[in-house]
């Protein structure tokens, strides 16, 4: 990995503002530390990972999601999104221990798309993820036994966003249904509408809402939001008979968060911005963005930027910032000034990266993610459907 500096990008008026420096009284963002900061515990941590590193060398593989922190992109061996890096894992088959700088459901992903000897780690168990736990199997059952009691079960093709737990991956291949990730969910969905009349998109709505609107050509009207926490989903039987889209009431706490008035706000500040966001933030958003794309989309389309230009980036924090420091000659800015890091992505820190590589130095092999033969072999079916689609 190149080295990463730890510079704030100077040449921009809307310079983001890093956790930790200077601070900005709008926001409450940052903290202004005069002086030298006392050292970390142990001073020693970087020194550590690339010894506990080298020491396991081909025996493991260090995947990093984009949204991780630059302490330990570091470390990774790739960076990506969740479908790339479930890739992969897949394709690292002589790596005995594949550790997951990620959340839960990534790493449950690359369990299933890895070998049976292959172990995967996820160096602290907290890294969840919101929106994964807004499906829960037995809330999903309940729902898809209302579509069957309705009668109109055999004209929905659920499809679950790789954001969601390898239980709802399972449900969705046993009812011959598909996953998507943001890069291609548009072909999930053309797919899907080609096996049946409607789709049960979880656990995203906005994912689910933006590209049965915007990709599709659906009206608004055809999307019923179904909420898991009422009887029958908050809806009628006249409504989920006649909605296309029966969109989970799921969403990202992180992308949820941007909202159509810091798009006014930052093409008020900063005139010729181009704003760009990922298809997890709200509607209203993503309408009044310039570009909307999944985090690979992101990535490319600031490399391809010309010099001068402005962007406002609506999307993880870490990834925007490193995409700054990376482009200095472009105008790379944050697009909401009070939304925060993934607090669940930022669990993976230096000291439980460190601890975890150690643990397998000594021939422990801590926070190991499984999952059961069963639920794996179905969510495979869902998952080698998407890696089929057209
Ligand atoms: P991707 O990794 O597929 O871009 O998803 C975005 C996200 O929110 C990851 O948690
Ligand atoms: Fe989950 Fe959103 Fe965090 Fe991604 S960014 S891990 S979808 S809460």
């Amino acid at each position: 990995m190149a080295d990463v500096t730890w510079s704030e990008p100077a040449n921009t008026s809307t310079a983001l503002l890093l956790l930790g420096r200077g601070s900005d009284p709008a926001s409450e963002r940052g903290v202004d530390c005069p002086g030298d900061l006392p050292a970390p515990s142990d001073p020693d941590l970087v020194a550590r990972a690339a010894a506990a590193k080298a020491a396991l060398g081909d025996r493991v593989f260090v995947l990093g999601h984009h949204y991780q922190r630059d302490e330990v992109i570091q470390f990774a061996d790739v960076t990506g999104d969740s479908f790339k890096l479930a890739r992969e894992a897949a394709a690292r088959p002589s790596a005995e221990f594949i550790v997951f700088c990620g959340v839960h459901f990534m790493a449950e992903s690359a369990d299933i798309l890895t070998d049976s000897s292959q172990k995967v780690i996820l160096p602290d168990l907290a890294a969840g993820c919101s929106m994964a736990d807004m499906a829960v199997l037995g809330q999903v059952q309940t729902a898809w036994e209302h579509f069957e009691d309705l009668g109109i079960a055999d004209e929905i093709v659920p499809v679950t966003y790789m954001n969601s737990s390898a239980d709802i991956k399972g449900f969705v291949g046993r009812t011959k249904g598909v996953v998507c990730t943001s890069s291609n969910a548009k072909r999930a969905l053309t797919w899907s509408f080609e096996q049946g009349s409607k789709v049960f998109f979880l656990p995203d709505q906005h994912l689910g809402r933006n590209t049965a609107v915007l990709d599709m050509g659906f009206d608004l009207e055809d999307c019923v939001l179904y909420d898991p926490h009422k009887p029958n989903g908050g809806l009628t039987d006249d409504q989920l008979r006649n909605a296309r889209m029966i969109l989970w009431r799921g969403h990202c706490s992180v992308h949820g968060r941007f909202t159509i008035d810091s798009v006014r706000e930052v093409r008020e500040r900063v005139p010729g911005v181009n704003v760009l966001v990922h298809p997890e933030c709200r509607h209203d958003v993503v309408r009044a963005a310039d570009q909307v794309g999944s985090t690979e989309y992101i990535i490319k389309a600031l490399e391809a930027a010309p010099a001068g230009s402005s962007w406002a980036v609506g999307t993880e924090l870490n990834l925007v910032r490193r995409m700054a420091l990376a482009h200095p000659d472009k105008q790379i800015m944050f697009l909401d000034r009070t939304v925060c890091y993934c607090s669940t992505m930022n669990r993976i820190d230096l000291p439980h990266l460190v601890w975890a590589l150690e643990e397998l130095v000594a021939g422990r092999v801590p926070n190991q993610i499984t999952v059961d033969e069963d639920t794996a072999h179905h969510a495979r079916v869902a998952l080698d459907q998407m890696l089929a689609l057209p």
